[in-house]
């Protein structure tokens, strides 16, 4: 960085000051770029990835057998066993987590076992304790394009982060779209590609990707279908203080609390 900084800046002479700013904007230019770019790679080994940089503070995660992740009690971590089963320690317990299910985990914890799993973490956000699973093979929510979706475990508030399922049927592409926040994932079964400005991508059994924030994608299945899983770092719907299900249908004679303002809590 040194060099690039002097090749390029060889003809002006500037104070520390000036250089440390200019170095700091080459570095931040250089991680957007990597930022900008789409991973997708077949699980071979574990694998860490920063997006700590992004909008929504984040870490990916592939891990091969066992782990241990100690960085900090104030982060959540979503999990999905791809394959095997591992042994799962924390505050909350020991719980044994089999092929194709899920978790929600806050604070530290390990993994111990013989399988592969993705945990995509949300810094600074306590989420609740969560197993689930095995996925099904379909999803319960229409998506797009013929597609379906299911919300494996909800945001627990409007905004708050989710995991996700979707489903491409056979010889199915989707109309390329963007999100407005980034996408860690894993490929659960089936076989497909993903495309993105950079090419087009092979999805199969095991491909883990990272997809960056407002990038032009496309999933297409086509002989046989993709099941994927996705950990979304925020959410537009989810319960608010103003509007969830044990406030709007509770009734006061023929009035909802919602609009009860002398007995909601403050
Ligand atoms: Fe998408």
């Amino acid at each position: 960085m040194k060099s690039d900084f002097l090749a390029q800046n060889n003809s002006k002479s500037y104070n520390k000051a000036e250089q440390e700013s200019i170095l700091i904007k080459q570095l931040s230019e250089k991680s957007n770029r990597a930022m900008q770019k789409f991973y997708c790679q077949k699980f071979l080994e574990t694998t860490q990835l920063d997006y700590t940089m992004a909008g929504h503070p984040s870490i990916a995660r592939w891990v091969i057998n066992s782990i241990e992740v100690n960085d900090s009690e104030q982060d959540t971590h979503f999990l999905f066993i791809s394959e095997g089963e591992v042994t799962l320690k924390s505050s909350n317990g020991e719980f044994l987590l089999r092929e194709k299910s899920f978790a929600t985990v806050p604070g530290n914890f390990s993994l111990d076992g013989s399988g592969q799993v993705l945990v995509a973490t949300l810094l600074n956000y306590t989420g609740f304790f969560n197993l689930g699973g095995p996925i099904e093979p379909l999803g319960r929510l229409k998506y797009i394009d013929g597609c379906s979706a299911t919300v494996l475990i909800n945001p627990l508030k409007l905004g708050e982060p989710c995991l996700n399922f979707l489903y491409v049927p056979p010889g199915i592409s989707q109309t390329p779209h963007t999100h407005p926040s980034l996408r860690i994932g894993l490929v659960a079964s089936g076989s497909g590609t993903c495309t993105v400005d950079e090419g087009v991508f092979e999805m199969k059994e095991g491909t883990v990707f990272c997809l960056p924030e407002n990038k032009l994608h496309s999933f297409s299945a086509i002989d046989d279908c993709l099941r994927i899983i996705i950990y979304h770092p925020d959410s537009d719907v989810g319960p608010t203080d103003d509007s969830h299900t044990m406030l709007n249908n509770t009734f006061v004679g023929e009035k909802s609390a919602k609009v009860l303002d002398a007995i909601r809590t403050k």
